[in-house]
């Protein structure tokens, strides 16, 4: 084991030094043979490149350049592809291919190409767009006209329908690069081709502006007319150099030799070729000068940025020397000297030309007796960037949010918001970067979750989601959007519990809020109440309240008194209360008593909704759960109200019992009976580990029937709990059952009666279909809860059963199965088929007669307890039979006894 690893790390660094020396070779090689250098160099260069032949048919190897040419099929998806006619036909040297096809864009005001330079952002790219209309709609038009913008800024307006182009160098803030294509009205835009170029660091930068080529003359070239042209290969960055710039009284001169680009560090890495000519003065003068007058932008006085390029072509004689100054717009620079052959860069000098007129000379010194020379010069306009591009954050959101739902809008291309918010359906405001305030997607066919990516959107103001196939729950995170006026989220398929916070928010008229048409949707209040299952039992409320509220609750309920009723099951008979239970019972603590109870908080073993939930130990040894309200929750006010009322006066085994209470203003907490084995719905999950066995559920049935049997049938007046469901059934450490969380539980003033209840409440599953559709609130709505809670025993299937399509009801579920009569696909799985059959076809029948439709033909709960009871039995005789016990009545009379504590 040891010794494989250090041989390994071995061949780690063995590996590691094969790897140094052979790079430590290869750059020897190379330094050694440029050719080969020069090679590798344009590879990694070329990786800088994109080259888009816009309306090509298919990518292409450019003979001329060695560049590859892409179509514009994976840059963007508008526009039609069309070719020039062809009388037009180009057959220009190398872009000839480029020019006789072009997309056009008779649809959209704003059509974008998204460029992503491996490079990423905050770096300079040279970006070049082509453009000849060569009558390619055989409309003979001369009047076109249209915007080209580059990311968010406005780049040109482009008018020359001759084989023109026009270039930038273009500082992007973002990884994604747009150029978009603006129609103005003044005729369809198109494009033939887009370069761009990653400038690498060179010194053609401007941290917060563009750099705009307005000369790049290659001097003393070629006879211009020849219309030859420097690009890549020859220029590493691809630059276009001009050849018809001329200086006054000047001649060419050139050499044949070549420069010696590698051994300088010329950062602006100019060409051989374009080094290798020059211009000098007719003989006799000792100067050159250049003037040219530049249009510029409105209303904005122009900077310029101006290159001179050196190279000594002429082997100096002995003696002679050339020297020179360069007087730009009359700012003087040197004396300079060149050295033979070697590149020499001067300048950027930066110019503010408030005149619109560039000139410069360049003049030999008194100790110069050679004239001056200038190989090349440079002049960029500095093009401001005046608006950002759209905050990205909002930008990512609403990209994930259209990847999320394939949303396929022509018009969602490019930049979000800039320039001129033309994604339908979205808004944005004026802010520099600009943030998105709407989104409408409104009958836009999206289907899933509601994405994530919704609350990225931190600014957006109204949100409309209405009329589509959304599913899943409505995120509570809504609500901490700070500026969410309109949320509509009508017509989906959403489902369970509208988010309390979000409930708040529209209540109190901050967030107007819809959510007509999600059927399964809870929109009551108490639907979110109980988000975690606890791991042990514990329900407690906020005390809210003061002692004096308390107190008056105490006092009212007492008036109710609750009583005993006769019920017509003998087995039920016993139910009585001891008239001082409640004092001796709910004790009062203090909160130091409180700490030393929970040994300082140590154990947490829950937590909901309204704090958190610790172990404590009290003095006589007996374990309880605290639950302490937490300052920042006070939502379950009310629920708490009535969990206090209910438990400080009915008592019951198979009710979760309060133990006490800790009032003091900051510090409230309640103090529960410790439920060893948590809550139903834990042990009835694929992953419980202690598998509860049929008769075990059973019983726990029976012990859930019997405690909602004692609150409608055995307190005066009778109370309905109204959130009857696993998570709200808790088991002591015998897997004795007891009904907890009587927050929704409402007490009625006489036998029979029935409120209306306006806001519906309960659990999405376990509602009485009949309270949802009339608000008619009575015992039997706990009745349907009840079969609910049955069948979800019988088949290890939670109410809501989810799948593919949604969530099917445990009952649509079962339904089918019970008409075929496959009791073996009804019952949990989880039993591998120990139970009995007979038993198991009773208790299904029992719940059935739980669930009409109608409350009325439901049967009251101390017939379902007699039921039960019965199918109990029966399960229990054929256990003993199979043991040939002979102890059934006796087991069955201790185990039966409704005790009351
Ligand atoms: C246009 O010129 C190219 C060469 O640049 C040639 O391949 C093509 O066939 C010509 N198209 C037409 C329609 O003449
Ligand atoms: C374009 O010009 C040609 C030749 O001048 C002419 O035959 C044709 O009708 C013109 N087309 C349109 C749409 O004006
Ligand atoms: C160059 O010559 C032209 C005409 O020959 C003249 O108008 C211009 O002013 C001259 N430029 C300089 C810088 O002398
Ligand atoms: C660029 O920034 C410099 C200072 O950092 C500022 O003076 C200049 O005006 C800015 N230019 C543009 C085009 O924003
Ligand atoms: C974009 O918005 C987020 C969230 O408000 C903010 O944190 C971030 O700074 C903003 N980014 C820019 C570039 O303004
Ligand atoms: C969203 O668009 C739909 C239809 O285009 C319109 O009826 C609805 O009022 C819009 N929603 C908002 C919040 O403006
Ligand atoms: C939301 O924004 C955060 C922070 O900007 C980011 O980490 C997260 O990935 C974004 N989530 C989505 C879904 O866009």
């Amino acid at each position: 084991m040891h010794g494989g690893r250090i041989l390994l790390s071995y061949i780690k660094v063995w590996v590691i030094l094969l790897l140094l020396s052979a790079t430590f070779q290869n750059s020897k090689l190379a330094a050694k043979n440029t050719a080969q250098d020069k090679k590798r160099k344009l590879a990694a260069e070329n990786s800088g490149f994109i080259s888009i032949d816009c309306g090509a048919e298919a990518d292409y190897l450019d003979g001329d350049t060695g560049i590859t040419y892409k179509t514009d099929k994976d840059f963007i998806s508008t526009g039609k592809n069309k070719v020039v006619a062809p009388e037009y036909n180009l057959t220009t040297p190398y872009y000839g291919n480029m020019a006789n096809s072009l997309r056009t864009f008779p649809e959209g005001k704003r059509n974008c190409y998204t460029l992503k330079p491996r490079q990423g952002k905050n770096q300079n790219y040279y970006v070049r767009a082509f453009f000849y209309y060569g009558n390619y709609d055989s409309e003979n038009q001369t009047q076109i006209k249209f915007d080209l913008y580059i990311g968010v800024n406005h780049w040109t307006t482009v008018v020359d329908m001759q084989w023109t182009y026009y270039e930038i160098i273009h500082y992007s803030v973002t990884d994604t690069i747009y150029v978009c294509l603006v129609n103005t009205g003044f005729g369809v835009p198109f494009i033939n081709g887009l370069d761009l170029r990653f400038m690498n660091d060179s010194p053609y930068r401007s941290m917060n502006g563009s750099l705009i080529p307005k000369v790049l003359a290659d001097l003393g070239g070629l006879d211009p007319t020849l219309g030859a042209t420097q690009r890549y290969k020859d220029d590493v960055y691809d630059r276009i150099w001009r050849l018809d710039v001329n200086l006054n009284h000047s001649v060419s001169i050139s050499t044949e030799t070549n420069i010696d680009i590698q051994g300088s560090d010329d950062p602006c890495r100019l060409p051989v070729e374009v080094l290798r000519t020059a211009v000098q003065p007719w003989n006799g003068l000792n100067s050159l000068s250049y003037k040219k007058s530049l249009r510029h932008r409105e209303n904005f006085t122009p900077e310029f940025l101006v290159f001179f390029h050196f190279a000594e072509i002429e082997q100096i004689a002995p003696g002679k020397r050339r020297e020179f100054t360069i007087t730009l717009n009359g700012l003087n620079y040197g004396p300079f000297t060149l050295e033979y052959l070697k590149p020499l860069t001067i300048g950027p000098y930066k110019i503010q030309v408030p005149e619109d007129q560039i000139r410069f000379s360049i003049d030999a010194t008194l100790r110069s007796n050679l004239p001056p020379i200038l190989n090349a010069f440079e002049i960029f306009e500095l093009g401001p960037l005046p608006d950002s591009p759209t905050n990205q954050t909002d930008v990512h959101a609403i990209m994930a949010i259209k990847e999320a739902y394939k949303i396929d809008r022509v018009n969602w291309q490019g930049d979000p918001c800039l320039p001129l918010t033309t994604w339908t359906g979205l808004q944005c405001n004026d802010d520099n970067p600009p943030r998105i305030i709407s989104l409408n997607l409104s009958s836009s066919q999206l289907s899933g979750n509601i994405a994530v990516s919704f609350l990225n959107l931190t600014a957006i103001k109204s949100l409309d989601l209405s009329n589509n196939e959304l599913t899943g729950t409505v995120p509570e995170a809504f609500a901490q959007l700070p500026h969410l006026t309109i949320l509509d989220l009508s017509g989906n398929k959403l489902t369970g519990a509208v988010p309390y916070s979000l409930k708040e928010k529209s209540n109190s008229r901050q967030l107007q809020l819809s959510l007509d048409g999600n059927l399964d949707l809870c929109k009551m209040d108490t639907c979110e109440k109980k988000k975690r299952s606890f791991p042990v039992l514990v329900i407690a409320f906020v005390i809210s309240v003061s002692a004096l509220l308390l107190l008056n609750i105490i006092t009212i309920f007492w008036r109710f008194k609750i009583g005993r009723l006769n019920v017509s099951l003998s087995s039920s008979v016993g139910f009585s209360r001891k008239k001082n239970s409640m004092k001796s019972k709910n004790q009062p603590f203090t909160y130091p008593e409180i700490v030393s109870i929970t040994n300082n908080f140590q154990t947490i073993i829950g937590e909901g909704g309204f704090g958190k939930v610790y172990l404590g130990n009290l003095q006589d040894g007996r374990q309880v759960a605290v639950k302490l309200l937490s300052q920042s929750s006070r939502q379950g006010y009310k629920e708490f109200l009535a969990e206090v009322q209910l438990l400080m006066i009915v008592h019951h085994r198979n009710l979760v019992s309060l133990v006490g209470y800790c009032n003091e203003q900051e510090n409230m907490a309640l103090v529960y009976e410790y439920m060893a084995n948590g809550n139903l719905k834990e042990q009835l999950l694929e992953n419980s580990t202690n598998m509860l066995n049929w008769r075990a559920r059973l019983q726990i049935a029976v012990d859930a029937a019997q405690g909602l049997e004692y609150l409608h049938n055995g307190c005066r007046p009778p109370i309905v709990h109204r959130d009857l469901k696993s998570s709200n059934i808790l088991l002591t450490e015998n897997l004795q059952a007891k009904i907890s969380d009587f927050g929704l539980s409402k007490a009625f003033a006489t036998e029979g009666d029935s409120h209306v209840i306006t806001i519906p409440a309960g659990t999405p599953g376990y509602i009485d279909p009949e309270f949802r559709d009339s608000g008619n609130l009575n015992k039997k709505s706990d009745v349907y809860s009840f079969g609910i809670l049955l069948c979800e025993l019988i088949t290890g299937q939670p109410p809501l059963i989810r799948g593919h399509n949604g969530h099917t009801h445990i009952l649509q579920w079962v339904s089918p199965l019970v008409e075929r009569g496959d009791i073996q696909s009804i019952i949990d799985p989880k039993l591998k088929g120990e139970f009995n059959t007979n038993c198991a076809w009773k208790a299904l029948e029992i719940v059935l007669s739980c669930v009409p439709p109608t409350s009325t033909q439901r049967p009251d709960m101390s017939d379902i307890l007699g039921e039960l009871k019965e199918c109990l039995a029966m399960e229990m005789s054929s256990e003993m039979s199979m043991r040939g016990s002979v102890e059934m009545s006796l087991v069955l009379r201790t185990d039966m006894a409704p005790n009351l504590r």
